[in-house]
């Protein structure tokens, strides 16, 4: 693999959940908000907003919550004289786009300065985290709360994180048919990897079968695979919760409720 001083920042990142007490300075936080902007976009559909209000998750100095914003469009589309007639399926999955591309920028440039990172997802499951974060920023209608990240200098290290083999990543020209082996081979070198750093038993995290099903795992053999199928294979069955958060935020996404 070539390596450059980019690619090595790309290479080492990972997901810091333990930081010191140092503070960033606003120059350091609005330098990483800067070249988070500097993402490629499809039309800007976000807005960041931050507190340095403690108590922060993991004890990190700043907690961001990048936004899907489509009302700063429809402001300037106003000033022209048009109404919005893209369907707002089509603007959230463009704005999730934005806004995905900036906050990893963000993400990026705050390693390159020696700043940790790691985003928290609660928002995309949960539609009383959509709520609660709403109210507490007084987002206007036509933002929603996509990701939340916080930052601050690490306070430990460890190796980054596996991931999939590339050649179950990049496929030339076509999708291949995947053999069960090859399952099983992306599998192991993400079980084996995640169980060789302890990352489950070092933050206590194991979520709990639910419905009957026996658990035989320790966290000697529960690994990413494990915690993955836990996750997608219980939770957050109906999405109409989600859906009235949403729409509740000003965005409609089926045709009964235009
Ligand atoms: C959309 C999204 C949501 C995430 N939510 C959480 C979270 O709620 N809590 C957490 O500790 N890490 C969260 N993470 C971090 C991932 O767990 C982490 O990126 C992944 O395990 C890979 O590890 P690495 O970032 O160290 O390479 C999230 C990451 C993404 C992209």
């Amino acid at each position: 693999m070539i390596t450059n001083p980019v690619i090595e920042t790309l290479m080492n990142r990972k997901s810091v959940r333990k930081y010191t007490d140092r503070r960033l300075s606003k120059e350091e936080m609005e330098t990483i908000v800067r070249a988070g902007q500097q993402a490629p976009f499809a039309s800007q559909l976000y807005s960041v907003i931050y507190s340095t209000e403690k108590p922060i998750a993991f004890n990190a100095a700043i907690w961001f919550v990048i936004c899907v914003d489509v009302h700063k469009l429809e402001r300037f589309m106003k000033v022209r004289g048009w109404d919005t007639v893209t369907n707002d399926l089509t603007l959230l999955l463009m704005g999730m786009q934005d806004a995905a591309y900036m906050a990893q920028n963000m993400v990026i440039a705050a390693e390159s300065l020696g700043i940790g990172s790691c985003f928290l997802g609660a928002v995309s499951s949960s539609a009383q985290r959509i709520r609660a974060l709403s109210e507490k920023l007084e987002l206007p209608e036509r933002v929603l709360p996509m990701v939340e990240l916080v930052m601050g200098y690490p306070d430990e290290d460890f190796p980054p994180r596996p991931r999939y083999p590339l050649a179950f990543t990049l496929f030339e020209g076509r999708y291949p048919k995947l053999s069960d082996d090859d399952v099983k081979e992306a599998m192991k070198v993400m079980d084996d990897g995640y169980l060789e750093q302890g990352y489950y038993r070092k933050q206590n995290v194991k979520i709990q079968v639910e419905g009957g099903r026996s658990d035989d795992h320790t966290f000697d053999n529960y690994s990413w695979t494990e915690h993955i199928s836990r996750k997608w294979g219980q939770w957050a069955a109906s999405p109409d919760e989600l859906l009235d958060a949403v729409r509740q935020r000003g965005f409609s996404l089926s045709r009964d409720m235009l």
